[in-house]
């Protein structure tokens, strides 16, 4: 693997996931690999769960970890032959030749304005480190999608499922902020290449690219989506057609124990209880999702062994 910025990078997913279930069970089999190699992580954003599982993951591999947060550093310019007399310091053509220097990956994670979708959807901050950069890039998070929670979740589901084909819904849930549609962008990616009953439902103006989701079901009705479901994961997001607004607060769409019924709960959390999601669920043994956050390493890390096999 030359890069992961997105699902489409990973170039056998059956292969990849029993490949991560086996590094799972034996995590420092490799641990000699990434030995006088440098991750740099760059967060244009705050995160949890991505920051510690994939420094988790490069160190499990024998690679040492940089982090920095980009609010810390000089303030970046992206456009070209721009006169750099206002604010900006630093041109990403330059930051991202030095990163190279000190560097053999570079992870970054840079959230959507939710303004301009056509500046979001060029994923201008991390395909300028793919164009500058001299090493290859990973994704804890783009405009548009966020790859390394996509593969955790697939992961997520080949090892609870009961069914060789179970059916999943991805179920839209009210939340008080525009949230970004990267998660549920690459969890509907990644389910189009998993043997499973996939559908997705929400609000209508919640309608995802349909470039993303493609011939996937979309049911407004979110009891007959439900109906029989074997894994649900609940995510809000904000409209992409109605780029960025939150169109809907309706309270019924938030997951509970009677809606849920026997499917497995998931979600990449951070999760607003009781507004996403009834404390009933998260509490409940239906809740999947400390083990889904916990193969947030074991992704992370199949996707930088691949990575390290390549340089
Ligand atoms: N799911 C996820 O990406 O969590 P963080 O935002 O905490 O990294």
């Amino acid at each position: 693997m030359k890069k992961y910025t997105s699902i489409n990078d990973i170039d056998n997913l059956q292969q990849t996931l029993q490949e991560a279930i086996t590094l799972k069970k034996s995590p420092f089999q490799f641990e000699t690999l990434g030995k006088h190699k440098t991750l740099i992580m760059l967060f244009f954003n705050a995160s949890l769960r991505t920051r510690l599982s994939t420094e988790k993951a490069a160190k499990n591999l024998g690679m040492q970890v940089m982090v920095l947060n980009v609010s810390d550093a000089w303030k970046l310019e992206f456009e070209d032959g721009t006169v750099m007399n206002l604010d900006t310091a630093e041109h990403i053509k330059d930051a991202a030749k030095v990163l190279s220097q000190y560097a053999d990956v570079i992870a970054v994670r840079a959230f959507p304005s939710l303004k301009d979708k056509q500046k979001d959807e060029s994923e201008y901050i991390i395909n300028s480190l793919v164009t500058h950069a001299s090493v290859p890039i990973i994704s804890m998070e783009s405009a548009t999608g966020h790859p390394l929670q996509g593969l955790a979740d697939a992961l997520t589901i080949e090892e609870f499922k009961t069914k060789k084909r179970p059916k999943v819904v991805l179920s839209w849930a009210p939340h008080p902020k525009a949230l970004p549609q990267a998660v549920p962008n690459s969890f509907a990616k990644i389910m189009q290449h998993l043997d499973v009953d996939f559908c997705i439902t929400h609000p209508k103006g919640y309608e995802l690219n349909p470039e993303i989701t493609k011939d996937v079901p979309i049911v407004y009705n979110q009891e007959e989506a439900l109906k029989d479901a074997d894994f649900v994961y609940v995510k809000n997001w904000s409209s992409y057609m109605d780029y960025g607004k939150v169109l809907s607060q309706d309270t019924s769409w938030m997951m509970t124990k009677t809606k849920l019924g026997n499917a497995k709960f998931m979600h990449c959390l951070p999760v607003r209880r009781n507004v996403v999601v009834e404390d009933a669920v998260l509490d409940s043994e239906s809740s999947i999702v400390i083990e889904q956050a916990n193969n947030r390493t074991y992704s992370a890390q199949i996707v930088l062994k691949s990575i390290l096999k390549s340089l």
